[in-house]
Parts: structure tokens; sequence; C-alpha cells
């Protein structure tokens, strides 16, 4: 039972790690308690009956940023000042307080610097051997962590719905598309035997705006689809070296530099799927020269970690970066900040990546963007 009557505290020449033990002698279940009160992860006031605090644990005054000399033997309504508050979020914690109803919870969402905190109120009564109110102990729970997966299970959920319908939208409109384009075709043909030149020319449009519907649809498939992969032992440097002549003229277009680090040992072999590969560092090179437009430049550079297994490739952009609201959702499908853009360019890296046992990171700043994929290193080179 804590001593409710405890008026200081000292910190204990014997017990550096305890700084909860009063002056009096204290019996061996007082000393146990103030040990674990100050030991346990869970965040403790304790209060007494008119709410005056008694004691806070380390967990309670980190999690609310307060300092325990400020709040000890102060009423409750004055630590509450201390942690500016709105007046309504004020007067909500101060009114469950001091209902003081044993054993009632509350879910309370606290911002710190811009962060959201998910904590967990419980009071709990303190009697005395005559079961007396003695006072309260308001128990504080970070439960943060466990919110946030519930979040990211919900999101993940509703991405699962979404591509879930994408994916049967995306392959009711190939079929009817395929008998527009060979119809056409053929319609095609027929003017230019009858040497309609400028009509020619409009189902000439027609066929490349198909064919780009076309290629977003076969991109939506190929998120939501699992597919045949065509795995073998693939030189890293090579495949980049075959897409590099994509990536710089695309690169002279926007006044960009490109700079390939391409010397690395051991040979960067991974088991992949080249094509699939390609894709990947073709979309990532095109979100950095995109991220690029005033210039720039744009470094790939590989590294092997032998130790580790794992092949590292690093695009670089000396970029805009990614915001820190947008860099949680760029792997959303359809997610997207570009006027032109679909949002489907990092989805499909992760994805594939994801189907070859590799992983990708982003790492961003006010000075560009490093995409970082890692795969497993391969055994023998092709
Ligand atoms: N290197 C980068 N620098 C800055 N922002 C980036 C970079 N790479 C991705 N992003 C951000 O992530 C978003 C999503 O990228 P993603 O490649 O998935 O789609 P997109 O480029 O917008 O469209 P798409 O690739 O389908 O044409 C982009 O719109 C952009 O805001
Ligand atoms: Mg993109």
């Amino acid at each position: 039972m804590i001593n409710m009557n405890m008026k200081t505290s000292i910190e204990h020449a014997d017990h550096p790690s305890c700084q909860y033990l009063p002056f009096y002698p204290m019996t061996t279940v007082e000393r146990m308690t103030a040990q674990m009160i100050s030991k346990i992860h869970l965040g403790i006031i304790v209060l007494d009956e008119c709410s005056q605090v008694l004691e806070i644990n380390p967990v309670a005054a980190a999690l609310l940023g307060l300092d325990r000399a400020q709040v000890l033997y102060r009423s409750f309504e004055e630590l509450v000042a201390q942690l500016g508050l709105h007046a309504h979020e004020k007067e909500r914690l101060t009114s469950f307080v001091y209902s003081v109803q044993d054993g009632r919870e509350m879910e309370w969402e606290w911002h710190d610097e811009g962060e959201a905190r998910y904590l967990t109120l419980r009071m709990q009564a303190i009697k005395d051997h005559e079961l007396r109110l003695q006072g309260y102990m308001l128990v504080i729970e970070d439960v943060t962590a466990l919110r946030l997966l519930e979040l990211q299970v919900r999101r993940n959920n509703r991405l699962a719905t979404i591509g879930q319908i994408a994916a049967g939208t995306a392959h009711e409109i190939r079929n009817p598309l395929t008998a527009i384009k060979g119809f056409l075709q053929v319609i095609g043909h027929k003017l230019k035997d009858d040497g309609q030149g400028k009509e020619c020319g409009y189902i000439e449009i027609m066929l490349k705006e198909i064919e780009r519907i076309s290629n977003l649809v076969g991109e939506i498939l190929l998120l939501s689809k699992p597919r045949q992969t065509d795995l073998r032992a693939v030189n890293v440097t090579k495949v980049l070296r075959e897409i590099l002549p994509i990536i710089k003229n695309e690169a002279l277009l926007h006044n960009i530099d490109v700079f390939f680090e391409k010397s690395v040992s051991p040979l960067p072999v991974v088991i992949a799927d080249g094509e699939m590969l390609k894709q990947v560092f073709l979309n990532l090179c095109k979100n950095a020269i995109e991220a690029m437009k005033q210039g720039g430049l744009l470094t790939i550079r590989l590294a092997t970690m032998v130790s580790e297994r794992k092949l590292r490739v690093e695009i670089i952009d000396s970029g805009t970066g990614i915001p820190d609201d947008v860099r949680e959702k760029i792997f959303e499908p359809f997610f997207t900040t570009k006027e032109n853009g679909t949002g489907l360019g990092l989805p499909i890296c992760r994805q594939i990546l994801l189907e070859l046992g590799g992983t990708i990171e982003p790492d961003s700043s006010e000075s560009g963007t490093t995409m970082r994929v890692y795969l497993p290193l391969g055994m023998k080179p092709e």
C-alpha cells in the first residue's frame, strides 16, 4: 500500500535507480511498491482524494513531457495547465479525473510536437485496510503502436478492395479495347487504300491513344495479378547498361547529367527476372528525372554487400525531395502529385521486388531523393 501521507522523497544513495523512497522508514511492501512504480512500463500518477499529485513515475513524466519536480504536490489542474492543451481537451482531461470513478477508462489522442500519441487513461481507486478511499492512481498506457497498426491494417484492407475492383475493371476494359483496335486498323487500311490520308491520320491518333489505355490497363493488371516470372542469374550491371540509353536520352531533354558508377566487385549477380528488373529501374529513374525539373544529377550506384548477401542499387537524384506528408503515400496505387502521373510506378516497383525477395527504401531530403533497392545476391553469373 502506498503511504498517502508521503510529503517528500529523496534520491537514495543506496538505490540510485529509485528516486521514489521517502525519508521515513518504509515497510518492505511500501519499498517494493515504490520501486514497482518507478520501473513499470505504464505511466502512473498517484493522486490523493483531493486530486493533489503525490507521485508521478518516469514513464508518465516522459509521456506527457512533464518535470516531476514541477508537478509534485500540485493539483491535477495545475499539472494539466503545463500540458499546453486546447481548452476543450483540458476540460475533457480534468473532468475525467475529477469524476473519480474507479475503473473508468478513456482514450486520449495526444499531440506531441506534431506527432500523434494514443494514450489509454484508467482511474484506479486506492483504499486503505478499512476500504476507505485514500486517493487515486491514474494509469497511462501508450497504445500508439497498436493504433497505428490497426490504421495500417484498415488501410491495407481498403487498398486490397480497390485493387480487386481495379483488376476486374481493367480486365473488362481490355477485351473491348482489343476489338476496337482491330476494327480501327481495318478501317485505317481501307482509308489508306482509298487515298484518304487525313482520315487515316485520325485513325493513327486513335490507335496511339488506345495503346496508352492498353498500357495503363496492363500496368493495373500487373499490379494485382501474380505473373509468370522468368527467374535466372542476372548481372545487374548488364541490365542497367541496357536501359541506360533510354535514361540518358530522357535526361538530356531535361538538362540532367547521368552518372553510372558501374565498377563493383564481386559481380552483382542476382536471381531475378531481367525484364522486371528493367521495369523497376526505369520507373525509379523516370521519377528521379521528373523530380529535377530545373536539371540536375542522376546517379546510379551499385554495391555488393557480401556478408549480408545483398546487392544494393541506389538511384540518386538532386531534385525536389519528397515532402513528409507525401512520403507515407508514395507506394499506394494511384497516388500521384503529378498532373499526368498515374501513381502506379512505385507500387509496381514494390510488387516486383516483393516477388524477387527484394525491398525498396526511400530516403529523401530537400536536396534530393535516394531510392535504395536491395536484392538477394545470387550464386553464379549468367
Ligand atoms: N525521386 C522522387 N523525387 C520526388 N518525389 C518522388 C520521387 N519518386 C516518387 N516521388 C513521389 O511519389 C509519387 C508516386 O510515384 P509513382 O512513381 O508511384 O507515380 P507517378 O510518378 O506520380 O506516376 P507514374 O509513375 O505512374 O507515371 C510521385 O507522384 C511523387 O510525388
Ligand atoms: Mg513514377
